[in-house]
């Protein structure tokens, strides 16, 4: 009798522990917190550290017509499906001339646990107020805490002065017909060879859609949207995880990528991203690669079934490793509310050569 009790306590742990942090379903449907609000963090990733799940994302106002982002929501979880609101974890300010002044916007944010320092990092795209998309910045913040508050360090463009490791330093020099227009065969072979690039060395590279991934080597990479939205980089961070060592490439020059999702599984690094169709859903893309400098292949769309062309109406923010289970997380944009934005969360399956796909959630 006491072997069985003990059996029966045993096995249920075990059940426990093998689905207390099973990532759940989500199909575009509500969200709720454990205050039954939808939850209000988009463009986002979870931070994983002691068993505690962080999930931090935009906060896109209360879902009244005309209000403001206050800045970057956190919700935490134990079991990846009841999440409680923890409010604002780095906020926009209310004073005239700070750059982080509300009516400026805050996207993309993902959050890093650096081992070498104890601070958590968050990255993320940030637009100064009154410019629109056009200051096209990196944003980093740290805190002690994975509560936050977290404080701004840094808001800048990407690598001033520094060529990427990927094109020749004779682009420096090259000239390039004036007002080449836009998707010629002509513009195609300049953006290649670095017209953006070059026009921007000076005061750096912009960097609008971005994420971040750390290797196994616990070396951390910023991965975002450069060049007008035409061509992805991956920069190297330093230790500290807050600042770039100067260790960048470009990837698919004149691509068009937005929203850059990476992860590496069975010693292949994979992006998932999207083409740029501002808050409309389009085909997301898949890329790989064995090195993360490259060179980087593109395959087809790794999304299947009804509406696999549109991503299931979302947009690719963050892969989630869940112990070596993979979970593809994507938000489905409401431009009218955008506080309504929904959420995707599809699991990831793996073909028989180790290639990724994700099975709509309509086919259900
Ligand atoms: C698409 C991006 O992926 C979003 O983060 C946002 O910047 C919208 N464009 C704005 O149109």
């Amino acid at each position: 009798m006491r072997f069985r009790t003990l059996f029966t306590i045993v096995m249920s742990a075990a059940a426990m522990a093998a689905f207390a942090v099973e990532m759940p379903f989500i199909a575009g449907e509500k969200f709720p917190d454990t205050d039954g609000r939808h939850i209000n963090a988009h463009g986002g990733g979870i931070m994983t550290k002691d068993g505690t799940y962080y999930w931090y994302g935009e906060h896109r106002g209360d879902g009244t017509p005309g209000s403001g982002q206050k800045g970057v929501a956190l919700y935490t979880s134990d079991n990846l499906r009841d999440w409680t609101n923890r409010g604002i974890v780095l906020a926009m300010s209310d004073t005239e001339g700070d750059i982080l002044e509300k009516g400026g916007i805050i996207e993309r944010p993902k959050v890093l646990y650096c081992p070498n320092t104890g601070k958590y990092v968050m990255w993320f795209h940030h637009e100064l107020k009154g410019r629109g998309y056009g200051a096209a910045h990196s944003a980093v913040a740290i805190a002690d805490s994975p509560y936050g508050p977290f404080r701004l360090i840094e808001s800048s463009r990407v690598n001033p002065g520094i060529m990427p490791e990927n094109l020749d330093t004779e682009a420096r020099n090259k000239t390039w017909a004036k007002d080449l227009e836009w998707w010629t065969p002509q513009w195609r072979e300049a953006v290649g060879e670095g017209l953006f690039t070059i026009r921007d060395l000076e005061g750096g590279q912009m960097a609008r859609d971005q994420g971040v991934f750390v290797d196994d080597d616990g070396k951390a990479y910023h991965i975002y949207s450069s060049e007008e939205n035409l061509t992805l980089q991956i920069a190297e961070l330093d230790p500290t995880y807050t600042r770039h060592t100067g260790r960048y490439v470009r990837l698919f020059p004149g691509g068009h990528n937005e929203a850059p999702a990476m992860f590496k599984h069975d010693g292949t690094y994979w992006l998932i991203t999207s083409g740029c169709t501002g808050w409309d859903p389009n085909e997301a893309r898949l890329m790989k690669a064995k090195n993360i400098f490259g060179p980087w292949e593109q395959l087809p769309n790794p999304c299947r079934g009804e509406k696999a062309e549109k991503t299931y109406l979302g947009q690719s923010t963050f892969v989630m490793n869940n112990d070596g289970r993979y979970t593809f997380m994507a938000d489905v944009w409401n431009p009218k509310c955008l506080a309504d934005s929904r959420h995707l969360w599809l699991p990831i399956e793996f073909e028989a050569d180790g290639t990724p796909y994700i099975n709509s959630p309509y086919n259900k």
